[in-house]
């Protein structure tokens, strides 16, 4: 172990220029026009992977390629799945990032750039461990599969049909993610559950076109008017999702869980200076670590009607929508919930206007066990990496294939974060700090030796 973590600091800077020349291809996978972006950047980590002397097989789909890529093979030792994505969000607005999203700067120990935090740098970190193990000699003890997507950002549609196609190949003992967060440097922290999410738009459309509000105004429904007053009753006073069954499969929060939570560094009033609000709201009886991640919540994403250009326009808009997320907690079920809210908006929705409800993407939650000994395992391996001794959280973001890694690999997945709460990622001026990209690959040089002697 000296001498991979001996490598690892001898190579440090190597690692950010590596890191610099991967967040250079703007691989968005939300806009088409990027599709051969995605493509170059996809050849690249192939290439990396190959370089570090990996069997790597990059994987066409009808979408962007998937990346395969293994490790040596040690007969009779267990296997881990490393998961990443390659692709990362739009980086709009431009005018609002400080220096170009995808030219690398590094200012103090950040290196900014769209994709550094997620999720390029945090799977770069494991690689590098890797490479720390091969180019010193040093034996891994286990098999390590990478798997490395383009799409995670826009619903995972390749990942989800190769996955059952290619089930025994990937067959592992557990997967090992970071694409989520920790608290601080000083607070690494192991993630054991993600919430869920269903989407939906819903659409009001009154009047055949916009009125004349002076002529109309009164005697028809406004739409965005009853858009509002629609969605206002799916929250109560409280905080509560006012929809009948909505919290039926809600598992309630062990006492062992909210003392772990009450432990975690941030305070309602950091959680607050952090996003800028005049005062927090959430569920009654719940702290804020609790309330956005262990509960379930229901969200307005966007809403649109009406004029929307400059001066005033006196009309009564023909039709008002919105777009909506549901974040699921363990163990609700989308199908079920969504079932549930589109009763309630048939319900409460008045007859002066028509409702169209369209489903959208959605993702299980997911809990696995904190007592296991592979969780153990990996928070052992978080101490050595960071030299602090590491938390038990949950997170309130979603990545919906970790459900279908349970299903058709049977695997349970653990969360190592390395990307801190002020990196901001899917906002402008992304970043990555560079401290937790050297500690990410430490407790990755840790961790192989730990999860095998948990898994035999
Ligand atoms: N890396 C995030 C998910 C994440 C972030 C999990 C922080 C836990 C903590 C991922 O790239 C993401 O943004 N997921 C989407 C999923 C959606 C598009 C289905 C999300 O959570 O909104
Ligand atoms: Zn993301």
């Amino acid at each position: 172990m000296t001498s991979v973590l001996e490598y690892l600091a001898a190579n440090r800077q190597r690692f950010v220029d590596d890191l610099r020349d991967y967040v250079r291809f703007p691989s968005v996978s939300a806009q088409p026009k990027h599709a051969p972006d995605l493509a170059r950047c996809a050849d690249w980590i192939t290439a990396r992977c190959r370089s570090l002397g990996l069997d790597a097989e990059l994987h066409p789909t009808a979408g962007n390629p998937i990346l395969v890529a293994r490790t040596p093979v040690v007969r009779g030792a267990p296997t881990f799945l490393v998961y990443g994505h390659y692709d990362v969000q739009p980086p709009e607005p431009f005018e609002l990032w400080k220096s170009p999203p995808f030219e690398a700067r590094i200012e103090g120990k950040d290196l900014f750039a769209r994709g550094a935090c997620d999720n390029k740098g945090q799977h770069l970190a494991h690689l590098n461990a890797v490479e720390a193990y091969l180019k010193t000699g040093t034996p891994l003890p286990c098999n390590l599969v990478f798997l490395i997507e383009g799409e995670e950002e826009v619903g995972s549609g390749a990942l989800y049909k190769f996955l059952p196609a290619h089930a025994r190949e990937l067959r592992c003992d557990a997967v090992v993610i970071s694409d989520n967060g920790l608290p601080s440097m000083k607070h690494p922290a192991l993630t054991y559950a993600l919430r869920g999410i269903a989407a939906l738009e819903v659409r009001l459309d009154g009047p055949s076109r916009d009125l004349h509000s002076g002529l109309f105004g009164g005697a028809v429904d406004n739409p965005a008017m009853a858009l509002c007053q629609l969605l206002g009753k799916m929250r109560d006073a409280k905080g509560r999702v006012a929809v009948p069954g909505f919290y039926d499969d809600v598992k309630p929060l062990s006492k062992y869980e909210r003392r772990q939570m009450a432990g975690l560094p941030s305070t309602a009033e950091s959680f607050r200076k952090l996003t800028g609000v005049p005062a927090l709201f959430g569920e009654a009886g719940f702290t804020p670590a609790e309330q956005r991640t262990a509960r379930p919540t229901f969200e307005i994403n966007g809403l649109t009607s009406g004029y929307q250009g400059e001066g005033s326009k006196t009309i009564v808009p023909s039709w008002a929508s919105a777009k909506l997320t549901i974040r699921l907690v363990p163990d609700q079920n989308p199908k079920k919930v969504i079932a549930a809210v589109k009763k309630q908006l048939r319900a409460l929705c008045p007859p002066s206007v028509r409702l169209t409800i369209t489903n959208g993407h959605g993702g299980e939650p997911y809990i696995v066990s904190p007592e296991g000994p592979l969780a153990q395992a990996s928070l052992r391996a978080l101490e050595e990496g960071f030299g602090h001794p590491a938390l038990l959280m949950r997170e309130g973001g979603s990545i919906p294939i970790v459900s279908a890694f349970k299903k058709h690999l049977k695997a349970d997945t653990l969360l190592l974060g390395l990307s801190l709460p002020d990196d901001n990622a899917h906002s402008p001026n992304e970043k990555f700090n560079l401290d937790a990209y050297a500690a990410g690959a430490r407790t990755s040089a840790h961790l192989w030796p730990l999860l095998t002697a948990a898994a035999v």
